[in-house]
């Protein structure tokens, strides 16, 4: 999604909008633009195109100025050209404007705006709150930006600068991210914590509806309703390396190789010295914990696959029932939930804005809210009553990989832990299984250590144009998720189906030489598996099997080829049986020439409906 990054200071800006966005380009982003406020006039340049473009441009012609907006946009209302890009300015010249979000009314706003005679130049919906701004700019910003906001509808973080006032860059928020770096006779905003680590390892989150009035010494916050705010700092505790692609390819490469440690981190911190699952983050008490008849989960993507092996995970170990529904679906859907529900929203950024759109109606309804993760102080974290952190670290690639992994730790750890509390496995059973996920990070590394075979396969198989993802049980669930990373970061069409529906009409698709990855690590229905690969091969499929290597005899004669991984127990199982797959779908993308790290139309947090 966009990106938003300003600055206030004694700095020239220029470089430090560029660097600020290029630490954002993750998000994905179609165009991007700088306002800087100079001794002409504040200056707008803006391209279409990669970051790249505008840098370029900025270094032959350069604009001096201490005080500066810039922006990355990923298009919503106009197509991506120079024109729609951000920062948009304002009919008189005066005002300058960034946005992330969407304004909801701007329909009826720009009708309005034109009835008073207004022109509009571009398509899009930011562009009302430049005039807004400027229409109701009598030489206060402050002022004139608060009367704008109390006019628009929808979500938004922005970033506003004015001709008439150089000391001042104002920024509000409503529901989509926006965090405000503390300088050292200087400040920042920016839409995510990376724009700032250069700089500064302080930051402010606002809240919905707050303003942030920066100048070069200053920060001032307001509520909605203009009083003054105390905010305490929140100090970052990593660092940009964590944020850097460290000597890998791409993030993603990256990101898959930090999973052993990534599991550690969120596994080890709650184990007590007896291995016992210690969850003392949680505000419930077992006592709420045990009288919760239901569970829902929400979440959008990757996410949402995490829930369905959560699913499986917490139904087997601790038998309460769990639903887990795509929370786009979920919010407009006149749920069953009540105050007996635990509601868990899955979301590795914490500010997906249809899990958090879910989320709120869930609450409204009475529901215990519970969030599984990734981004300390994000929306959904703030939110929700109760939160589990993932500590994966920051996860740039568009792909997620590293946050999945642990948001389904996470998950087993919750099943175990509320397994033991309703006396459903016994304290022996729960260290069982305890004992075997402590294993899981040297597994996953015995995975990343022998990825040639992958990487082979993958090339061999860089032409295909469709893909068939198949397996039963929690296979199926993490064929699922191997099907959406092909497909996201190597544009293969890709579906995934339950092995047992194949015959019910995909089975028509298969052609010779049609890939088919099948997932058979399931000892409990891995007979049935061997049929349905047998059933595909039979109609020309090339059969690429991950299989566990207690079962990989077997397997191998009705493959291709076998990727196999360590064993483990069923149930345990999609922790690892996930990591080829991740590996397949990159290694598709890097011989297809794709952009790994930044796939097109993708955005790596998606802050609007
Ligand atoms: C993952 O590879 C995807 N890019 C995407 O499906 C993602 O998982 C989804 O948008 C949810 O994001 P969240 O976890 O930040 O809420």
């Amino acid at each position: 999604m966009c990106g938003i990054v300003g600055y206030i200071g004694e700095e020239q800006s220029a470089p430090i909008l560029i660097e600020g966005l290029q630490k954002l380009e993750y998000r994905g982003y179609d165009s991007a633009g700088v306002a800087i406020y100079s001794n002409d006039g504040i200056i707008v340049k803006k391209f279409k195109g990669r970051l790249a473009v505008l840098e370029e441009h900025l270094n032959k012609n350069r604009i001096s100025g201490t005080l500066g907006i810039g922006h990355t946009r990923w298009a919503t209302h106009g197509e991506p050209n120079d024109i729609n890009a951000h920062p948009h300015s304002s009919y008189g010249g005066n005002i300058a404007v960034v946005h992330n979000g969407i304004i909801e009314n701007y329909m009826k706003l720009k009708e309005w705006l034109t009835s008073v005679g207004t022109e509009f130049i571009t398509e899009t919906d930011t562009e009302v709150i430049a005039h807004l701004v400027e229409y109701y700019y009598e030489g206060d910003l402050i002022e004139a930006v608060q009367k704008a906001v109390h006019r628009m509808e929808g979500a938004y973080a922005i970033g506003v600068i004015c001709k008439h006032q150089p000391d001042m860059l104002v920024a509000v928020r409503k529901d989509s991210p926006l965090v405000v770096g503390i300088g050292q006779g200087e400040n920042f905003i920016a839409s995510d914590i990376p724009a700032l680590l250069k700089y500064t390892r302080d930051v402010y989150f606002l809240e919905d509806g707050e303003m942030a009035v920066l100048t070069k010494e200053h920060i001032d916050i307001f509520n909605e309703l203009g009083m003054p705010m105390e905010r305490s700092v929140f100090k970052v505790t990593w660092d940009l390396e964590s944020a850097e692609k460290g000597g890998y390819e791409h993030f993603m490469l990256k990101e898959m190789h930090e999973q052993p440690k990534a599991v550690r981190d969120t596994l080890m911190p709650r184990l007590d010295d007896t291995n016992r699952i210690v969850l003392n983050e949680l505000s419930l008490t077992p006592e709420q914990l045990k009288k919760f008849n239901k569970i829902v989960m929400i979440a959008c993507g990757t996410a949402w696959h995490a829930g369905l092996v959560g699913k499986a995970a917490i139904e087997r170990f601790a038998r309460i029932p769990v639903e887990v529904e795509i929370a786009s679906e979920f919010r407009y859907r006149d749920p069953f939930v009540d105050e007996n529900t635990l509601l868990i929203a899955i979301s590795q950024s914490g500010e997906t804005a249809d899990t958090l759109a879910a989320l709120r109606e869930a609450k409204a309804r009475g529901a215990h809210i519970m969030t599984i993760t990734n981004v300390v102080g994000s929306r959904i974290s703030r939110e929700a009553q109760d939160v589990f952190y993932t500590w994966a670290g920051p996860e740039i690639a568009v792909a997620s990989t590293k946050a999945y992994i642990t948001q389904v730790v996470a998950l087993y750890l919750l099943g175990l832990f509320m397994a033991e509390l309703k006396g459903v496995m016994s304290r022996d059973e729960v260290a069982t299984m305890v004992e075997e996920l402590i294993t899981m990070p040297d597994k996953i590394q015995h995975i990343l250590d022998h990825q040639e075979t992958i990487q082979e396969t993958a090339n061999k198989q860089l032409n295909q144009d469709h893909a068939f993802y198949i397996g039963r049980g929690l296979d199926d669930y993490t064929a699922r998720e191997g099907s959406l990373k092909l497909k996201e970061i190597s544009y293969v069409h890709s579906e995934a189906i339950a092995a047992g529906e194949l015959k019910h009409g995909t089975i028509a698709l298969l052609e010779e030489g049609t890939l088919v990855v099948a997932m058979a690590t399931q000892e409990r229905l891995y007979d049935k598996m061997l049929s349905n690969m047998k059933e595909v091969k039979a109609r020309g499929a090339y059969v690429v099997a991950v299989t566990k290597e207690s079962l990989k005899k077997e397997v191998e004669q009705s493959a291709d080829i076998v990727l196999s991984i360590p064993n483990s127990s069923d149930i345990l199982t999609p922790i690892l049986s996930v990591v080829p797959l991740q590996l397949f779908a990159y290694y598709m993308a890097v011989a297809r020439g794709a952009d790994v790290d930044k796939p097109k139309n993708l955005a790596k947090s998606v802050t609007v409906e």
